[in-house]
């Protein structure tokens, strides 16, 4: 594979970004039937207003994506939550994941008011991912049973993970 460049993302990039999570779906929280533009604008804007948004890109196509939002509220302004990867199929296991998350350490270091603490949830089944979260330095913080369920009608724990900076 082409060695991937990374950029902030923009609100035009919307579309694009959509494509990319339709197609990466399997571990996100939304079914691509539940993805469409205006819910992709709102929560990349939700993600420019004080957090990250970074695409990796082969040429101009995106083929991946990492956001996370800056909580709301000044007892929770150090953290960054809700984050969202999706790296398109063909170009998973390439390392993308991994650079994504390096981008977007960089950027959250750079940020004012200060990030201290990156938030996420993952899936138990996610194994990979799982693997991926604590290689990058995520730690595991708990356990929310049953509370992914999957369209086999089987249910999977979810768990919460935290990086500090
Ligand atoms: C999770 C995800 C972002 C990882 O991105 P990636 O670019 O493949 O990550 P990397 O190449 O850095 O590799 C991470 C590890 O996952 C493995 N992997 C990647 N895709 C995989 C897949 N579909 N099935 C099984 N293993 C996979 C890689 O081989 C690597 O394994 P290792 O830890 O043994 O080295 C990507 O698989 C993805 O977009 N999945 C769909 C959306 C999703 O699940 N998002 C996360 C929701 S919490």
């Amino acid at each position: 594979m082409t060695d991937p460049a990374f950029r902030p993302l923009r609100l035009s990039d919307a579309p694009d970004l959509l494509a990319v999570m339709r197609r990466a779906e399997g571990g996100l929280g939304r079914l691509p039937s539940e993805m469409d533009l205006p819910w992709m604008e709102e929560a990349l804007a939700g993600a420019l207003a004080g957090g990250v948004a970074i695409g990796a890109f082969t040429g101009a196509r995106l083929i991946g994506v990492i956001k996370a939002s800056r909580m709301p509220s000044v007892q929770f302004q150090h953290v960054l939550w809700d984050l969202t990867i999706a790296v398109a199929p063909e170009a998973q296991g390439c390392g993308v994941g991994c650079r994504l998350f390096a981008e977007l350490i960089a950027a959250a270091r750079a940020l004012a008011p200060p990030v201290e603490r990156i938030e996420l949830v993952v899936r138990e089944g996610l194994t990979h991912a799982i693997r991926l979260y604590e290689r990058v330095g995520f730690r595991r913080e708990g356990r929310f049973e049953r509370r992914f369920r999957l369209s086999d009608g089987r249910y999977e724990a979810d768990l919460p993970m935290a990086l500090f900076l």
